[in-house]
């Protein structure tokens, strides 16, 4: 295999066949190719695209660099959701044991902040003592006994996406559909699915921010699903806000909490529900009439939280946090932003409020950065909102005093307060399935 003549062709526009995307990735897998080559080639598909061949061969490639689970002996429905990924979007937290309560098994595994969207790990890890690296044994014979675990991607499940994913946060290669589709795509058929509900984000706080290149991006993936054997559903939800009020791992750990108890924001609500109910309909656990009333059940009753508890004890956190959040890791300084002038608050801007809280000590600027899980913003300001001057739009949870001062400055970017009316994206805007687009607004 002549690589420099692979990354000439896609240059140049071509494509790459089935059995020269296979050879590739698996040199790659055993490191007779070097980074440098496959950033390179990646910047090379990022700027020509795939086409539909080769996302499937590139998916393909991945799948086959590691191992794939498989629940069959527990003769029940397997279904997991994923989100492209958002600010202040901790539905999985939520939504994994609500479902597993419900009785379907959930092997839900998830990865960690990416650019400025935080991940569902960070913001388990704030959970004092709380494990995500489980094995593929382990995370088994959690299924087993418990019907969910919350894990990180294994060094088995599609190990050259981990690698792949890697580069491109470092080379500006992530805003890319095929890229992102494939990507996804790996670890979740890895998983041994019986069904997979996607949560394509759309708004600026998306990796892909444009609608229409949104739906493109769910079809994508629904095709890549449905050819290998997996069911597979998408719903396009609104990141041109963030979801919910809290953006930061134990923040957002404590409002999924919330929410679990039924306590939690109607935006978090209303977007965890209808995954859920997909995540139902696709497990035939339940009719589209009862889906929801299922899942408002078993929050009202305590057994969603239960599930919770039995997922933190199981994987050696203190399940206690679920009775009492403030157990949860807190923040040194805690200080109250308010509307510097009167007016209709015309945006929330999603971005700068996650790039705000990598900044402040949250995420990653570098691989082995370590993760703040205190810091953070509670943000009660929602578009459409009438303000007044001085009125309390937001909390600031911070390190120190140049913490403090800087998300203040991002408050100031973000929040934007008008004359205009705010024209916020529906929460829910569509239902994409391998039979088309429904519009649900
Ligand atoms: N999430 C993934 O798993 N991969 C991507 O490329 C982007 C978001």
């Amino acid at each position: 295999m002549f690589v420099p003549g692979l990354i000439e062709r896609k240059r140049d526009g071509g494509a790459l066949g089935p059995a020269e995307w296979r050879d590739l990735l698996a040199a790659y897998a055993d490191g007779r190719i070097p980074a440098y080559q496959m950033a390179a080639l990646l910047m090379a598909c990022f700027l020509r695209g795939l086409a539909r061949e080769e996302t499937a061969a590139l998916l393909d490639g991945m799948l086959a660099s590691g191992s794939r689970l498989d629940f069959a002996h527990l003769g029940r429905p397997v279904v997991d959701k994923h989100s492209t990924g958002g600010v202040g979007d901790k539905v999985s937290l939520v939504l994994a044991p609500l479902v597993a309560a419900c009785g379907v098994a959930v092997p839900m595994m998830s990865g960690r902040g990416l650019g400025h969207t935080g991940g569902t790990l960070d913001k388990l890890e704030s959970i004092p003592g709380f494990r995500t690296d489980l094995s593929l044994e382990e995370t088994k014979a959690q299924i087993d006994r418990v019907g969910c675990a919350m894990i990180g991607q294994t060094p088995e499940i599609a190990p050259v996406d981990e690698r792949l994913y890697a580069l491109r946060d470092v080379t500006a290669t992530v805003e890319c559909i095929p890229l992102i589709a494939a990507s996804i795509m790996s670890k979740k058929l890895a998983e041994g699915l019986t069904g997979l509900v996607l949560d394509v984000k759309q708004g600026s706080g998306a990796f892909i921010t444009d609608p229409e290149q949104s739906r493109e991006l769910a079809e994508t993936m629904i095709r890549l699903g449905e050819d290998r054997g997996c069911p597979t559903v998408a719903l396009l939800t609104a990141m041109d806000r963030p979801l919910g009020r809290a953006c930061g791992n134990a923040l957002e750990a404590e409002e999924a909490i919330m929410s679990l108890r039924g306590e939690g924001p109607q935006d978090l609500h209303d977007v965890t529900l209808a995954l859920g109910v997909e995540m139902l309909l696709l497990a035939g656990e339940a009719e589209a009439a009862d889906a929801a009333a299922r899942l408002e059940e078993a929050i009202g009753s305590g057994k969603a939280a239960e599930k919770f508890e039995a997922i933190i004890e199981a994987q050696g956190g203190n399940p206690a946090v679920v009775e009492d959040p403030a157990l949860l890791p807190q923040a040194e300084c805690v200080e109250v932003y308010y509307a510097p002038s009167a007016g209709t608050i015309v945006e929330v801007e999603p971005r700068a409020i996650g790039r705000a809280v990598v900044q402040m000590g949250g995420g990653r600027q570098q691989v082995d950065d370590a993760v703040d899980p205190t810091v953070g913003f509670v943000i009660t300001a929602r578009p459409g909102q009438e303000v007044h001057t001085s009125e309390p739009l937001a909390s600031i949870f911070a390190r120190d005093e140049a913490g403090v001062a800087l998300a203040r400055a991002a408050l100031d970017r973000a929040i934007k307060i008008g004359e205009g009316r705010a024209a916020p994206l529906p929460l829910v805007a569509a239902r994409v399935t391998a039979k088309g687009v429904e519009d649900l607004v």
